[in-house]
């Protein structure tokens, strides 16, 4: 085991760790916050996405110890004091979302994209989340909800 220090949504998180173990899985096992979904397990889908010092990763393609000393994001702090985050309420708006399995990874992805690019054109948005699996086909109405995110910002 080894012991790190992350900041996971703006709280800091002392923890041991094996030092194979995955991000993704120190969020939803060791921490219990289960908002980043496991998709695939193999860096494909995009389910697990999280910001990392402000910038998307796949959760999955990290272990727990390369977020010693750094920031993790994830999509459950992005609501504050029961209101939607812009984003998400843009994908709620827009039904920006079918079975929702792949929806968190979606929106940290946009909010990345956003904060890299704040009014990107379709062609922009589609190619930011080419990483994002949708099982459910639902793409036009996400894409239309990250417009919609981009011009409420
Ligand atoms: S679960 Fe990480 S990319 Fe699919
Ligand atoms: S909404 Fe079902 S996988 Fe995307």
């Amino acid at each position: 085991m080894r012991p790190i220090a992350v900041t996971v949504n703006g709280k800091r998180c002392e923890a041991d760790v094996e030092p194979r173990q995955l991000l993704v899985y120190f969020l939803r096992e060791q921490l219990g916050l289960t908002g980043t979904t496991v998709g695939c397990d193999t860096s494909s889908c995009g389910s697990c996405t999280v910001l990392l010092d402000g910038e998307s990763v796949k959760s999955c393609t990290g272990l727990a110890v390369q977020a010693d000393g750094r920031a993790v994001t994830t999509i459950e702090a992005l609501a504050s004091n029961g209101e939607l985050s812009p984003v998400q309420e843009a994908f709620h708006v827009h039904h920006g979302l079918q079975c929702g399995y792949c929806t968190p990874g979606m929106i940290m992805a946009t909010v990345s994209l956003l904060g890299e690019n704040p009014n990107p054109s379709e062609e922009e948005i589609r190619r930011a989340l080419e990483g994002n699996l949708c099982r459910c086909t639902g793409y036009t109405n996400i894409v239309k909800a990250v417009r919609a995110a981009a011009s409420a910002a």
